[in-house]
């Protein structure tokens, strides 16, 4: 940690979630396969890297019941929310059980297998390049090899803990 300057305090957990509630953001299911079964998480850290190569980047909690499915996952897919997906974004982001957080929503297998979101505002399969632990979180990198388009210009967005209509 050579980096960090200690003679400042770091804010309270509190203060951070209030202040970066306020950055809006797309709601993202983020889907891999593992041991035949599948998982999906809802997450709002998806993050474009860079276009060459088209690179991705989404954090997950390394205490989430689905992390094991994502640490040895070589695939992973990011589908991006259309407004009116609120209850697949609540069921994905809460303790449900695997098999119930896939029965809403109509899902298809992508080129490497994974779940592919039928009417996502957009998808992304990706293989993953690059893995990195910092704090409580897992940053995952992915190299895109599929994009799938709704026709209908529209995202569901996530902001001051609501969601919108973008
Ligand atoms: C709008 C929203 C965004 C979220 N973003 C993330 C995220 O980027 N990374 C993460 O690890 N969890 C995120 N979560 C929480 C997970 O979706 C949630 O912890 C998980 O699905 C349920 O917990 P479990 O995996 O331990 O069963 C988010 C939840 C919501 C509702």
């Amino acid at each position: 940690m050579g980096m960090m300057d200690h003679r400042f305090d770091i804010v309270d957990k509190a203060a951070f979630r209030n202040g970066m509630s306020r950055l809006g953001s797309a709601v993202n299911v983020v889907t891999a396969m593992s041991g035949g079964k599948r998982y999906g998480f809802t997450a709002s850290s998806v993050c474009s890297v860079s276009d060459s190569p088209a690179t991705l980047l989404f954090c997950i909690n390394r205490a989430s019941s689905c992390f094991h499915a994502f640490e040895n996952a070589r695939h992973f897919c990011v589908n991006t929310l259309m407004p009116g997906q609120e209850d697949i974004s609540n069921v994905f982001g809460g303790k449900n059980p695997w098999e119930d957080r896939f029965e809403l929503g109509e899902w298809r297998d992508g080129l490497t297998g994974v779940p592919v979101l039928a009417n996502a505002s957009v998808s992304f399969e990706c293989e993953l390049s690059n893995a990195v632990d910092e704090a409580t979180h897992r940053v995952l990198f992915g190299r895109v090899i599929d994009i799938r388009e709704h026709d209908e210009q529209a995202t569901l967005l996530y902001c001051m803990r609501r969601y919108l209509n973008g």
